[in-house]
């Protein structure tokens, strides 16, 4: 509803109300949250009046609300969403702003300062699922250069949210929260890593008190962009508390001669009125919506990085791609290793041609071999980077995407030994992309495993920041090896998951979300990733055990129930497993092939549970005819009689069957079983299993039960 001062979006559990132009010219965002029904225009002015504000003493006179994009020259004080400046001189809008609803859930606002010569367009939308996406594009209207220093999205929150959960982490340990206090005034996390960084701040959470999994408010931020990053919060005691995010620009990265626009990154915000799973469910229904979302069945992978590393040995790699296929695998993967010169990662990167010293027939024989089995066959690449020990590099020393004076690297600061290369160069990029199609096409690849194992330092492209440029051109190079090469699927991967945001999930079909391969540091990566990426695109592979991440030792069956919670695999020499494994991890493939359309399709959930050691994870299938969850520990329970876990999320009217999926294989617990872990099944009502529970065993450290519930 749009009636010229107001418009009121509304989809999917979602309102986000629109109204009133302050100072600035802008109209301000009154609601976004809970859904508001139907209003009437008298409602709306009941709400302009039960939401108007005062002016205080020492405050501006006019009582205004800050606009979506506030800023200095409404007498905004804290962090303004748009800095720029007009040839060194700053500038002030003062917008004059039309809106326009296009569809339900979608306006438009378009806002130009023809004295200052800017055009600002801005776009909020409620996508599917109830999450709302907000674009904004500033153009350059006027003469001279208009430098952007940076344009971000806000959105308000109540003021009684006032905690803050950000993420951090590192290599191998990803996506790890941490919950404070909403510092008062303006705060900015940033991240200038040139991708998003295994410490990335990823989403940004705002909450009454410390956010629980099934219950209370939620309001979430996250950027769909692969690169620098500022994520931030204003708490200021004169007014709403803002979240937002934005990317990061440096000095003189965006200049906008007469003409010129640039567009921000989507920013996606979520609100929950039903905890973190709120939060995950509108990412997950929005994502599975998509065009471009996976439709087929998500293939059990073997990857053999963790077989064989550089050691590439054809006979034994055939032997491993046998054996893959006999367990029940369906896409094979070969990893780093395969070409010019890449017996170790001190040389090759940018030499993407098959190296005859390993492959002295080529690729074909192994990719044909992989497909005569039944499997497809993926292809490992780097597409952004250049070793200076290539022929790329000696041919052509101009392509890197760097401080020269930092080439090559002063000691002790290079990364991986190797170097970017400078993609926004049409020839850099021609040159990757017709190796790369050229192998696609010659052995009929299905898949790449897409990496990106450095940090950009000191990126320069034609004398200029290159970040920007830089992350633009590798989505142009994923777009148009999609385009030329159609059901080519793409894996984002990043030193593990370093590069999993939204921005590179808009081309890619699945991301690598961790180089551990340990199980107990996967649980929690997993289930912070699954904060925004629905568990069919996350890669979740079975390793050998004791991990080579970690060194920990543990169980099979461990291992399994953590790789079934995301898009499964191995990454695992499969020649090395005894006849005992061989049999569960056929099991294994069974039961993911059985189950998968549930878990890929389903609603995710995570009971709140007391113990610290404890991770509980379901999915229901949308209709509640079925659910799967899985209960592990990461260490040891802090209760011989542990609690009672209520299952949420099942039909209550509905009579469920539990059957324990014993073929990940069994648990280690205290001496006396619950009956429901058993053989028997058991038969009860959603509504007892979401008011009693079922009774945890004494499950030792590092032990997982899996089972499942269907309606009858
Ligand atoms: C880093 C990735 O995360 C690993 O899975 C593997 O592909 C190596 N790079 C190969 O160099």
């Amino acid at each position: 509803m749009n009636n010229g001062t107001w418009t009121l979006l509304r989809r999917d559990g979602v309102s986000l109300v629109l109204a009133e132009h302050g100072p600035s010219g802008l109209p301000a965002v009154l609601h976004w949250g809970a859904d508001l029904g139907p209003l009437e225009e008298s409602d709306l002015d009941g709400l302009a009046g039960l939401t108007g504000r005062q002016t205080a003493p020492g405050t501006l006179d006019a009582a205004w609300r800050l606009s979506l994009a506030p800023q200095e020259s409404e007498g905004w004080s804290g962090r303004p969403a748009l800095l720029a400046t007009r040839d060194g001189r700053p500038l002030f809008p003062r917008w004059e702003a039309t809106v326009e609803q296009t569809g339900d859930a979608a306006v438009e606002v378009t806002a130009v300062d023809a004295a200052a010569g800017l055009r600002l367009w801005t776009r909020l939308e409620i996508g599917a699922g109830g999450l709302v996406l907000v674009d904004h594009e500033l153009r350059n209207d006027g003469g001279g250069t208009v430098e952007v220093a940076w344009l971000e999205a806000t959105l308000p929150v109540p003021k009684t949210a006032d905690h803050l959960t950000s993420f951090t982490g590192r290599w191998a340990r990803e996506k790890a929260p941490a919950t404070s206090a909403i510092p008062r005034g303006s705060t900015v996390r940033e991240s200038r890593r040139g991708r998003g960084g295994h410490d990335s701040p990823w989403v940004t959470l705002a909450s009454n008190g410390t956010p629980r999994n099934r219950t209370g408010e939620v309001w979430a931020v996250h950027l769909g962009w692969s690169a620098d990053v500022r994520h931030r919060t204003d708490r200021a005691t004169d007014h709403v508390t803002l979240i937002g995010a934005g990317e990061l620009l440096r000095p003189s990265e965006i200049r906008l001669e007469t003409g010129d626009s640039y567009r921000t990154p989507t920013a996606y915000f979520s609100w929950s009125g039903s905890g973190l799973d709120g939060i995950a469910d509108r990412f997950h229904t929005w994502m599975r919506e998509r065009p471009q979302h996976p439709k087929t069945a998500r293939p059990l992978v073997l990857n053999v990085w963790e077989a064989v590393y550089f050691d590439h040995d054809p006979v034994r790699l055939e032997a491993l791609a046998r054996k893959a296929a006999a367990v029940g695998v369906e896409r094979f993967v070969l990893d780093d290793g395969w070409f010019m010169a890449r017996r170790h990662d001190r040389a090759g990167l940018g030499d993407w041609e098959v190296d005859p010293a390993v492959w002295p027939d080529g690729l074909e024989p192994l990719a044909d071999l992989v497909r005569s089995l039944g499997m497809q066959f993926g292809l490992w690449f780097e597409p952004e980077m250049v070793n200076l020990d290539s022929d790329l590099a000696r041919a052509h020393p101009d392509w890197l995407l760097a401080n020269p004076a930092s080439v090559p690297a002063p000691e002790g600061l290079s990364f991986r030994t190797q170097y970017v290369l400078d993609l926004a160069n049409p020839e850099a990029f021609e040159h990757v992309r017709s190796q790369m199609s050229t192998l696609v096409e010659r052995l009929d690849i299905a898949f790449i495993k897409w990496d990106h194992n450095r940090d950009l330092v000191e990126p320069v492209h034609e004398g200029a920041p290159g970040t920007h440029p830089q992350t633009l051109a590798a989505y142009r190079l994923i777009d148009r090896l999609k385009a030329d090469h159609p059901g080519l699927e793409i894996e984002s991967c990043s030193s593990g998951g370093a590069r999993t945001d939204l921005g590179i999930l808009a081309r890619t079909d699945r991301v690598w979300a961790s180089d551990s391969n340990d199980p107990v540091e996967r649980q929690d990566i997993q289930r912070w990733t699954e904060l925004v990426l629905p568990p069919e695109l996350i890669g979740a592979h079975v390793g050998p055990s004791p991990a080579h991440s970690s060194g920990r030792t543990t169980a099979l069956a461990y291992r399994i129930a953590t790789s079934m919670q995301g898009s499964a695999g191995f990454e695992w020499d499969l020649l090395s497993c005894t006849e005992e494994e061989t049999e569960q991890i056929t099991a294994f493939a069974a039961l993911y092939k059985e189950l998968r359309g549930l878990l890929h399709t389903g609603t995710v959930v995570h009971p709140d549970v007391m113990d610290p050691a404890l991770r509980v994870r379901g999915v229901v299938a949308a209709d509640r005819s079925q659910a799967v969850f899985t209960v592990a520990t990461v260490a040891s329970l802090e209760d011989a009689l542990p609690e009672r876990l209520r299952l949420d999320g099942l039909d209550p009217e509905r009579r469920y069957t539990l059957r324990v999926r014993g073929e990940i294989g069994s648990a280690k617990h205290g001496w006396t079983t619950p009956p429901w872990l058993g053989k028997d099944p058991v038969q009860v009502s959603g509504r007892v299993l979401a008011e009693v529970g079922l009774q945890l065993p004494g499950l030792w450290p590092v032990q997982a039960v899996m089972f499942h519930l269907t309606a009858d």
